[in-house]
């Protein structure tokens, strides 16, 4: 079986930029050998090039443009992302939405580079609207619960079993992926144990004194 994916998002955290990126690196790399746990993690663009030369583990942008190379200041160029080492990339975050043609855009512009795309939605509607889309996963995170110390797997576990459903029926080539206060190994064995392929996460791992032992912690009951 694959192993699920624990992905971090360090979005634009203090602790996740600089030397702290790669402490949370190296412990990612470090939990996901000892596990066999596939841990990736997401940081900001500037992190994207010496992250993913320096350790062993999937690095995701956080965002890209559906646009081609050309005069388009200020975006992100999926093939620029690509080059600079990314293995995938979120699209549609909760604190970055998009409108639905931008989301296609950006799923095929992942696609044609082989970036393993990770569409977020917000709902069991907009799951099913994303799985159209055909992207590799739909991480649905109920936004109110995002950064919240709440946990989506034990407040709102019909979200998760709603989206499972709902991607199955749309289109079963896609993974699902759910996130917002995930915080223990117990977060993550429910999520799937409801049948998702992960979960993305940020606060409880980039704003811990020791990253490493959340980490650890996530995996344990895998
Ligand atoms: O991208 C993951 C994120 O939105 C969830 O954040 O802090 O609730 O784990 P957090």
């Amino acid at each position: 079986m694959v192993s699920p994916l624990i992905l971090v998002n360090l979005k634009t955290y203090q602790e996740g930029i600089g030397s702290s990126a790669h402490r949370i690196a190296a412990a990612a790399e470090a939990v996901g050998r000892e596990s066999g746990v596939t841990i990736g993690i997401a940081p900001s663009f500037t992190e994207i090039h010496p992250v993913s030369h320096h350790y062993g583990i999937p690095v995701y942008a956080q965002h890209i443009d559906g646009i081609t190379p050309g005069a388009h200041t200020g975006y992100i160029l999926p093939e620029a992302v690509k080059l600079a080492g990314a293995h995938g990339t979120l699209i549609n975050h909760s604190e970055r939405r998009l409108t639905l043609a931008d989301i296609d855009a950006a799923v095929q512009s992942a696609r044609r580079l082989r970036l393993e795309s990770v569409v977020c939605t917000n709902n069991v509607a907009t799951s099913a609207a994303a799985a159209a889309l055909n992207p590799v996963y739909v991480a649905v995170e109920p936004p109110e619960l995002i950064g919240s110390g709440v946990s989506v797997s034990k407040a709102d576990p019909q979200i998760i079993e709603g989206t499972v459903n709902a991607v199955l029926d749309v289109n079963p080539d896609v993974k699902v992926l759910t996130g917002a206060g995930i915080q223990s190994g117990e977060c993550v064995r429910i999520a799937v144990d409801l049948g998702t392929h992960g979960v993305l996460l940020a606060s409880s791992v980039v704003k811990a004194e020791n990253p490493e032992a959340v980490l650890r912690d996530l995996v344990s009951l895998l």
